[in-house]
């Protein structure tokens, strides 16, 4: 099967009423760990480079591990560039054989949004290619931009008609509360979300994909595998799961995790060199850590996601 766009994942998630895991990705035992899951779920796969896990890794090297995934697993998987901020970085990507590119104009004004996102979707569609834009502006870090909590900004659902309209994006980002990465609400508070947003979205663009990033639950389990084993983090708080449910029952077709493979990778990662301090071969401690992302990603597919059997 070669590597496929979202339009149609999105479709049948629309009308099913689930959504479709979009999965960071940087290095194979990640890719390996997600793709194993999805694999044994018979779940259709959105796979994210961000700039700076592209950075990292190198282009060619994630599409060829992405290729060897689509070998192993025969699934539908998206290759998606996460966070695009210029028209040369999407261009690049969708040279590069991506099937789906964001670009995030969000920090732009309006206007400013518009255009660059027109630019980007004008090149991609002539290739094939799908696009997610982004209006409101998410907490938190992405590479190097941090976005502080006062320069943040819920969706105004008034905007979006006339943003989707005049730029022909293929799916919207929206801003309802989520931020990126671990310390997502204020310890001692109560997780909230703007369902009410998110509801106004779905009236007004009925039948058109929503995304929901900083969308990661920060697993407990992991938290308290890093500070049991070394680690010293604060209390990290993320996204309920049934708040997530209730997204993907929705109009929301893609939700973006990251965070949560991370904090597997490294609780896993921790705990092993605790355990056997005298061991350095990668591949004994890489082994559990892919496993711990493969049982996450399976849990996230069945409970979080409803994509499991989608495929
Ligand atoms: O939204 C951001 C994603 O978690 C990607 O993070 O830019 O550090 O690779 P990164
Ligand atoms: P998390 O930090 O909640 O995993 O969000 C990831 C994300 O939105 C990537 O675009
Ligand atoms: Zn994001």
């Amino acid at each position: 099967m070669p590597l496929v766009t979202s339009t149609e994942m999105f479709k049948k998630a629309y009308e099913g009423g689930y959504s479709i895991g979009a999965f960071n990705v940087n290095n194979m035992e990640i890719i390996q760990g997600i793709t194993e899951a999805a694999k044994e779920e018979n779940a259709p796969l959105i796979l994210q480079v961000s700039a700076g896990a592209r950075k990292y890794a190198n282009h060619t090297y994630l599409m060829k591990l992405i290729e060897a995934a689509i070998i192993e697993t025969d699934l539908p998987i998206c290759v998606h560039l996460d966070h695009g901020d210029t028209f040369e970085l999407c261009k690049s990507c969708i040279d590069g054989g991506f099937t789906s590119v964001m670009i995030d104009g969000s920090h732009h004004s309006f206007e400013d949004n518009i255009a660059l996102t027109r630019q980007v979707v004008e090149y991609a569609h002539d290739h094939d290619v799908v696009v997610e834009g982004e209006l409101g502006r998410l907490e938190g870090v992405e590479d190097d931009v941090n976005v502080s909590a006062e320069d943040a900004s819920y969706t105004n659902p008034e905007q979006v008609q006339e943003f989707v309209q005049r730029t022909g994006v293929d799916s919207l980002a929206i801003a309802i509360g989520t931020s990126h990465g671990a310390y997502k609400f204020k310890p001692g508070t109560k997780p909230q979300l703007r369902f009410d947003i998110l509801e106004e979205v779905e009236r007004l663009l009925p039948g058109f994909p929503i995304v929901l990033h900083g969308a990661s639950s920060v697993i407990p389990e992991f938290v308290k595998m890093i500070n049991e084993h070394g680690g010293n983090m604060p209390d990290a708080i993320g996204v309920p799961e049934d708040m997530l449910r209730k997204a993907a029952s929705m109009a929301v077709c893609k939700i973006n995790i990251d965070s949560d493979l991370r904090l597997a990778m490294t609780g896993t990662i921790r705990k092993y060199f605790d355990e056997n301090p005298a061991h350095f071969d990668p591949r004994q401690y890489l082994k559990p850590a892919r496993a711990a992302i493969k049982e996450m990603v399976r849990h996230k597919l069945i409970n979080v996601l409803g994509c499991n059997g989608k495929a």
